[in-house]
């Protein structure tokens, strides 16, 4: 099942999302709505917040950004990430252009730390703790800070803001188009 979109606008986006309990529900059937919902949308992440859902859990799949990131094959990078807590993010500051698929035909450059350490469940409930850097540490902590209420506009500065202002409005009130189904918020 193809969920649609939900954008800029709507306070799902803004809010910290709450961990999920095992047997609350079929998080496996989710697991797969979401990756379809997410390759429909070409997307290489997506967050339950983005399909109306203020729970704790995103995807992500990268192989559409193999070969973008030099050496680091993407093509393995296939995940589930339930409950998730960063443990450290550390490294260097860099600028990556970013979109998101809940504010269509917007990219900016954001600044992350090159590398994070995250702990997670994935969808057979088995706890890992893992490093990642990279393109690879860059999709989740977008995808984790949907589940904490932020979005990459959120990190830009208030010059930039100030620009995207008319255009992210326009998001908000329905006036946007994009080559996926999105849920604008109801008035
Ligand atoms: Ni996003």
């Amino acid at each position: 099942m193809i969920y649609p979109i939900v954008v800029y606008g709507n306070p799902v986006l803004k809010k910290k999302a709450k961990d999920i309990e095992q047997e609350s529900f079929d998080v496996k059937k989710l697991v797969e709505d979401m990756f379809e919902t997410m390759y429909a949308a070409s997307g290489v992440g997506l967050a339950a917040p983005q399909i109306g859902k203020s729970i704790r859990l995103f995807i992500v799949d990268g192989s559409p950004m193999d070969g973008e990131d030099g050496e680091e094959a993407m093509e393995d990078f296939k995940k589930v990430f339930i409950n998730p807590e960063i443990i450290e993010e550390a490294g260097e500051e860099w600028d990556f252009e970013e979109g998101c698929l809940s504010i269509p035909n917007i990219r900016e450059d954001v600044s992350r730390q090159e590398e994070v350490t995250i702990r997670y469940l994935d969808e057979n409930w088995e706890e890992h703790t893992e490093t990642f850097t990279g393109l690879k540490a860059r999709i989740i902590q977008h995808e984790y800070d949907h589940i904490e209420g932020v979005l990459f506009t959120d990190h830009l500065t208030s010059f930039k803001k100030r620009l995207l202002k008319g255009k992210l409005g326009n998001i908000s009130k329905g006036k946007v188009t994009a080559g996926y189904k999105l849920a604008f918020t109801k008035k």
